[in-house]
């Protein structure tokens, strides 16, 4: 890759081909789980997160969802839009799962009646803690129309993929979305969207899909992955 690197993170490189616009997103086989302290390689897992992220982010922006997704260049790579990035991570859920099903104590798997959506402040040496509003304001993270504007897009993103999962019997249990600033001052979706940043279950079995399989140690990390990938895109993922 050419370029000049300016963030690597645990699942993605970020480089600057000299376009004061766009940038490369490079998608890494590496997976991290629990910040970090748990780390291995899923075989094809970039060139399947990059060609999800870029068939979702297509019908998000069909949608009315702007996105910070321009075109794919490669099985692994995607020029993306420039964005100053807000330090929030939105985690959308419709189930019980994962963090919420313990902090909550409640049993894994239990609809929501509701959409519940939830802010975590993106620190790695803090464990990225949750926060609400005011901690947002008091750290002054994001300005009152960003976070407006952040939250009607994640619900919006979340009620659109819902569906689209639920066409190819797909349950969206959750899902981690990230969010910039352009040039413009639009505010885009960006990062990813895959099964490293969403819980997908088998509607009919419960089979998990996601990076739980690879938290959890379930097994079969790389079959779900391309089995997904297959359900929803309807075709072989290229590598
Ligand atoms: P949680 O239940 O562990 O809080 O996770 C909620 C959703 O966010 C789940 O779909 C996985 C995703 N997620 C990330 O993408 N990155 C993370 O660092 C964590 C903790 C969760």
């Amino acid at each position: 890759m050419e370029g000049h690197k300016i963030y690597e993170g645990k699942a993605k490189i970020l480089f600057d081909m000299g376009d004061p616009d766009t940038l490369v997103q490079h998608f890494k086989d590496d997976a991290t789980a629990f910040n970090a302290q748990k780390k291995g390689t899923i075989s094809h897992k970039g060139a399947i997160n990059c060609q999800l992220s870029a068939h979702l982010f297509g019908i998000l922006e069909q949608e009315g969802i702007p996105t910070h997704f321009v075109n794919r260049t490669g099985p692994v790579d995607m020029t993306v839009r420039r964005l100053s990035m807000v330090a929030l991570e939105v985690v959308l859920r419709n189930r019980f799962a994962g963090s919420l099903a313990k902090r909550l104590g409640q049993p894994e798997g239990g609809a929501l009646p509701m959409p519940v959506l939830e802010w975590y402040y993106k620190r790695d040496d803090l464990g990225d803690p949750m926060v609400n509003r005011d901690h947002i304001r008091v750290l002054e993270l994001a300005g009152e129309e960003t976070l407006a504007a952040v939250e009607r897009l994640g619900r919006k993103t979340n009620a659109i993929l819902a569906r689209v999962f639920a066409q190819k019997g797909i349950v969206l249990v959750d899902m981690k979305l990230e969010f910039g600033v352009d040039s413009k001052g639009r505010v885009l979706l960006g990062d990813e969207i895959s099964p490293d940043t969403c819980r997908f279950w088998d509607a009919k079995t419960g089979e998990k899909m996601d990076k739980d399989r690879f938290r959890r140690d379930l097994g079969q990390i790389e079959e779900h992955y391309q089995e997904l990938f297959r359900r929803v895109v309807g075709h072989e993922p290229e590598f």
